[in-house]
Parts: structure tokens; sequence; C-alpha cells
């Protein structure tokens, strides 16, 4: 049975409130994508469909727990070390690091051979809350159980994650970090950390947690949340001039001159929209003088896109203090999104893909003006071992995210669907809708290599899923994907200096 059919069944299942079991055989992509299709679908039947995000990012941290203790039985059955042998382990598990978690494909058939087996499990066990567990058959042992509900006591004690990471970053597997983390989740979103359960039944390790619509977010967490609101309501309209040309995009009776005329009322607005077409590398060697032949080069909808951008950046600029290399990265962004459409000749719009490129990370700028110095220490631990993207590291200090500020923005000045997923998902690019998830998944890749290029060579998060939407299905093809983005920004930055 294909797992699309798969996932179909179960989500009928769902709809009557009935159990529904996945089983993973890998953690790969795909079945990522139907484990995240089923939580949403539960989540669903509660109206609880604002917490997908969150409760896939701690599923994501509980299966990746659960196949690491089936790849370790399984390793050590295969060293014949006992699981009782605890200074043996110690050395065995410096083996198990170095051979089976980067070489985890040729332990999967031993681990299936074995009967070892990890699965996601929905239930309703009162007709109302949700019950999410995971559950494998490689035991914990009652020492380590011990062990974590040890640390889960401690986790009470956290104030803020910079201290989780200060205690736990240089943890042996980073399983305590993770499961800090997964508690402050639970309790900055309202679900309760209580609601999370680990069980050794005899024969399996259960892990889960129980999601109820009585949310209950802490009062630090409400005043952040109503902070922002207030933000919000005060955000500047946008421009009547801006509107205007959409409409006349939309209507396709209005010409290329026609629009640029209305543009060029706007005196600003025409010089920003010529300083960028100029300076992005769409008019080659001929920089326009009016807005008439840049629309002619970058056709009128490009034209449109590009006073939407120009015009975000100034309503931004006047009324916020935008961090330090914020439009640098957004421009990169842009820049890295257009050529990508090219090179991996994407069925995508390449002037939608360079808005949404620079507009993806707006909610930044709000969120920073909140709380700038827990933000500014967030942007510090982008490098996440426990693959966990910024936006949940802001939910679990904020309990909100630049991408969903980002996304009310969006709603605010009315952008178009794609733009405003592009926004709210590119750091879940599973939760947009079907038909713009390659869009979002390419921002989603392209964010995270552009962070890649200042993380020093440490691992930052990228979705399987995403890459695989794209068609970079190889580590291999990520990379040289890479470089050649990189190659041709350079090049275009070397091409500025000189026009300049
Ligand atoms: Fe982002």
């Amino acid at each position: 049975m294909k797992i699309a059919d798969v996932v179909k069944d179960l989500t009928e299942k769902i709809e009557k409130k009935e159990q529904v079991s996945l089983s993973f055989e890998d953690v790969n992509p795909a079945i990522n994508k139907a484990a995240f299709d089923l939580i949403t679908s539960s989540l669903a039947t509660q109206d609880l469909h604002y917490l997908n995000d969150i409760v896939f990012s701690i599923f994501i941290e509980l299966i990746n727990n659960a196949f690491k203790a089936n790849l370790k039985n399984v390793y050590f059955k295969m060293n014949q070390i006992s699981m009782e042998d605890t200074d043996g382990q110690k050395t065995a598990m410096e083996g198990f690091r170095k051979n089976v978690l980067e070489k985890k494909e040729f332990y999967i058939e031993p681990m299936i051979r074995a009967g070892l087996y990890a699965k996601l499990i929905i239930d309703f066990p009162d007709g109302e809350s949700i019950r999410i567990q995971v559950i494998n058959n490689s035991p914990i042992s009652p020492l380590e159980l011990e062990r974590i509900n040890m640390r889960l006591e401690n986790a009470k004690k956290i104030r803020n994650i910079m201290e989780a990471y200060d205690q736990f970053s240089d943890e042996t597997e980073g399983a305590g970090l993770g499961l800090i983390m997964n508690m402050m989740l639970l309790k900055t979103s309202g679900i309760g950390p209580e609601n999370f359960f680990l069980n050794n039944t005899g024969m399996e390790t259960v892990a889960g947690i129980r999601v109820s619509r009585k949310i209950h977010r802490p009062d630090y967490v409400m005043e952040i949340e109503r902070k922002i609101l207030e933000m919000l309501k005060d955000l500047p309209t946008f421009p009547d001039v801006i509107k205007k040309v959409m409409d006349m995009c939309d209507s396709e009776n209005a010409s290329v001159a026609e629009i640029a005329k209305e543009i060029e009322k706007d005196p600003s607005l025409t010089a920003n929209i010529l300083k960028l077409a100029n300076s992005g590398g769409f008019m080659g060697q001929n920089p326009a003088k009016n807005v008439a032949t840049a629309a002619s080069v970058l056709g009128i909808n490009g034209i449109a896109n590009m006073a939407t951008g120009v015009s975000v950046h100034k309503l931004l600029a006047n009324r916020f203090k935008v961090m330090a290399g914020f439009w640098s990265h957004s421009f990169q962004s842009a820049f890295y999104t257009r050529e990508a459409v090219a090179m991996l000749k994407l069925d995508i719009d390449p002037d939608v893909a360079y808005l949404a490129g620079l507009l993806h990370n707006i909610g930044k700028v709000v969120l920073a003006t909140i709380d700038p110095d827990t933000i500014k220490e967030i942007n510090g631990l982008i490098v996440d071992e426990n693959r966990r993207a910024s936006s949940i590291l802001e939910e679990i200090t904020l309990g909100t995210s630049h991408t969903s500020i980002g996304g009310q923005m969006a709603t605010k000045w009315g952008f178009q669907k794609e733009i405003m997923e592009s926004i709210e998902y590119h750091h879940c690019p599973f939760c947009a809708s079907q038909e713009n998830q390659k869009l979002v998944s390419l921002i989603h890749v392209i964010n995270a290599l552009i962070k890649k290029e200042s993380a020093k060579g440490k691992m930052v998060f990228i979705h399987e899923g995403a890459k695989s939407m794209l068609g970079l299905l190889k580590e291999e093809a990520v990379e040289s994907f890479h470089w050649n983005l990189q190659e041709k920004y350079g090049d275009y930055m070397m091409e500025s200096i000189v026009l300049v």
C-alpha cells in the first residue's frame, strides 16, 4: 500500500476519533511527512491546529530517541555488550556514536531482522484530549529511567533556554537537552509539562504527550502576546499606491506604461525601485533610468513585487530599529531564491520567489523590538544538534515566533497567499498548503544554507522533506547546489562593487 493511501485511511479513522498506529522502519522524509499529516489531523479535531509545529517538533525528538534506543540495542547485541554492563557501555557508546549514528543505513536491516520497531500511536482517551505516543521495544533500563526522571525534575527549575544550553549542551548524547527543551516548549505553549509521560512497560518504552483543549499559557507569555498585538495594531497600513498597482496587475487590462505612471506618482517609491532594480542584478549592464524601462525588463508582476519589497523595507525602517544584518540576509536570500528557481528548474515564478526570499523574516523585526536581548541570545543558538529551528527556540522562550508574527503582518498588509505562507511556514514547510509547499520548502532550504555560511561548519537544521521536495536527494547535491549559489552571489557582489 502506498504511504499516501495509508495516511488517507488513518486520517479517516482520526476524524472518527479512533486509535491509529504508524510504524517506522526508518526516519525518512516520506514517513515524517505522514506523521506530520496525522498529528495535524488529530489536533484539528479539537481546533488546536496552531500547535502543529510545536507538537511535531516534540514528536521528532521522541521518534529520534526511540530509533537511537533500537540502534543502540542492535549494536550492543552485535558486539555482545551487555546492556547491564555499565563500564563496558561507556567505551561501547563511543563506538556506537562513531559507527552507528553516522552510518545508520547499515544498521537498519539488522534492526528490523531483530524484530525491533518504533511506532507512532495516536488516540483519544476521553474523546476530547489527544494522546500522541511513540513506542519502541528496546525497554529503557530502570537506571536510565531514574536518571531521566531526575532531569525532568531539574527541568522545572530551569528558567530560560540559555540556562538549558549551559547545563546540557556538553551532554554525551544531547538527549538531556532535547528533553529539557520539550519540557519548556510544553510550558510556554500551554500544553503543560505535566502532560508529558515516559514509561517502561516491561517490553516497551512508551513516551508521549497528552494535549487537551485546556491550554494554560504562563503569564509572561500572555504579556508578550499582548505587547505583540498592540504593536501589530499600530503597524502602518500598506501604501495605497502599492494596493492600486497590485489591483492593476490583477485586472490584466493595465499596460506596463500605465503601471509605471502610477508608481512614478510616488517619487520616493520610484527612487527606491530603481535603486533595487539597478543594484539587484536584474538589469544586467544597462541600469534603468525610469520605472517604465525597469518594468519592460522585469515585467508587470516583477515590478509590482519589487514595489512591495521596497515598501516593506520603508515601513519597517520608519517604525522599528531594524537589527544589523537583517537586510543583507534578506537580500542574499532573495538573490539565492531567484537563482535557485532556474538552477533547479522549479515551476515557481522567479519574481514571487525573490519577494518571498526578501520578506520571509519580517516577523523578526517586530519580535526583536519586544525582547531584543532574548532574541540576540537565541540567534546565537542557531547551531542546534537537536534539530530545532530558530522559530521553535523562540516558542520555547517567548511562546511565540518570528514566523507567527510575520504571518500576522502579512495578513494585515494583504500579501498574496504564497508570500504569506513563505513568511509563516518557512521553518515548517509541511505546514504550508499543498500548492505552496515547493516555494516554502525552497525558502526553508535557502535560509538554512545561508545560516550555515555563518555557523562555522556546525550543523544547521534543514528539513529532509524540504530538500527532497526540491529534488535535492543526496547531501552532495545540496552541497554543489549551495556552492553554485555562493559562487553566483560572489560574482554578483563583485560586479556591484565595480558598478559603484
Ligand atoms: Fe526565519
